[in-house]
């Protein structure tokens, strides 16, 4: 499916008259409403069937709207703004007063981005104002990369959903909050600490799994596949393949390390091989866990990643694919 400008203009039009639009973003495709639309905002939470206390992340079209939805931004989320935007960076701030409720999960900050992609910046230009969008998926289900997979969450529920092929980073954005006294990261993304610490000049601290109400990302099981998903790690992967009972297949396999184990292998152990390098791998992730997810596996098993800043995001994600990381209340 090509994209006519007609239909940006189409779906500013839904926009305006309170619809909900999936369009692409660098990262993720957004199931977009128009932020200072109350009804319109509610429709995305019943739709993603998403609790009403997750906030919102905000698109707007370029940094002095700003000013719109936040208070007292400080020259450190300034740099961090002019440094990265538009991009696949969220920063929090202290909220305006007119920021609905319903965006920010009642609390006093906002979450602002300006997205990368062309047709979301047309979009954004078209419809001349603020549009809320999460992932276009379910709650908890993994982000779509692809239109088909957002038509595969949402089917006829969403009005029109711009194709802009597949997202070229394809992990959610990295999420900073900057509305404190310290930088804090609440999502690992594809802007890295060290490249925000390198803008900011000071340490970024790391929120634990316990700020999950602040970024419900965070939650166990976020971003999961139905199938049952474990981790394990390269070097015990040789013994669990020769260790795997009949009852355990068929299974999905996913690898990215060049290991010798392939001859010879289960014809129901189904092996997908990723790349090693980390921008590759996350742009191809999630396109690989929805496709493993449909062909309803007894288990998807993936080779746990590197323990460095490069791979910080992909980790992070395959944790809560698998659980890994728990719910601490
Ligand atoms: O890459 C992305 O960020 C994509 C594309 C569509 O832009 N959007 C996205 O939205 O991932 P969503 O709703 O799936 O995730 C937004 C995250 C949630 O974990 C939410 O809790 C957090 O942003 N968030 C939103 N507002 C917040 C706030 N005021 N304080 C802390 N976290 C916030
Ligand atoms: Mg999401």
């Amino acid at each position: 499916m090509t994209l006519l400008p007609d239909n940006v203009a189409k779906a500013a039009a839904i926009l305006r008259a309170g619809g909900l639009v999936a369009f692409p973003t660098e990262t993720v495709y957004g199931l977009g409403a128009d932020a200072a639309n109350e009804l319109a905002v509610r429709k995305i939470f019943q739709v993603k069937e998403r609790p009403f206390d997750h906030p919102l992340i905000v698109h707007i079209g370029n940094i002095a709207e700003m000013d719109d939805w936040a208070v007292d931004i400080s020259p450190q989320a300034k740099k961090l703004a002019q440094a990265f935007w538009p991009g696949p960076l969220t920063i929090v701030l202290k909220k305006q007063a007119s920021v609905l409720a319903s965006i920010t999960g009642n609390q006093e900050t906002v979450a602002l981005r300006i997205p990368l992609h062309p047709i979301a910046q047309a979009l954004l230009r078209k419809f001349g104002g603020g549009i809320v969008a999460p992932s276009a998926n379910k709650f908890t289900r993994i982000s779509p990369t692809t239109a088909s997979a957002v038509h595969e969450e949402f089917g006829k529920a969403i009005e029109l959903i711009l194709d802009g092929g597949v997202c070229e980073v394809g992990l959610e954005s990295t999420i900073i909050d900057m509305s404190g006294d310290e930088p804090v990261l609440l999502r690992p993304g594809k802007v890295n600490r060290e490249a925000l610490e390198k803008v900011l000049g000071t340490k970024v601290q790391v929120a634990s799994p316990s700020f999950e109400t602040r970024a419900p990302g965070m939650h166990h099981l976020h971003y999961a596949p139905e199938t049952k998903t474990t981790l394990i790690a390269p070097e015990n992967i040789a013994d669990f393949l020769k260790n795997l009972r009949q009852t355990d297949l068929p299974i999905g396999l996913v690898m990215y390390s060049n290991l010798d184990l392939m001859q010879g292998i289960h014809p129901d152990v189904y092996y997908v091989r990723m790349s090693d390098d980390p921008l590759q791998y996350a742009h191809d992730l999630y396109r690989v866990l929805r496709a493993l997810d449909n062909q309803h596996y007894k288990r998807i098993v993936i080779e746990s990643v590197p323990d460095n800043i490069e791979w910080e995001a992909i980790r992070d994600r395959l944790q809560k694919a698998s659980g890994v990381i728990r719910d601490t209340k």
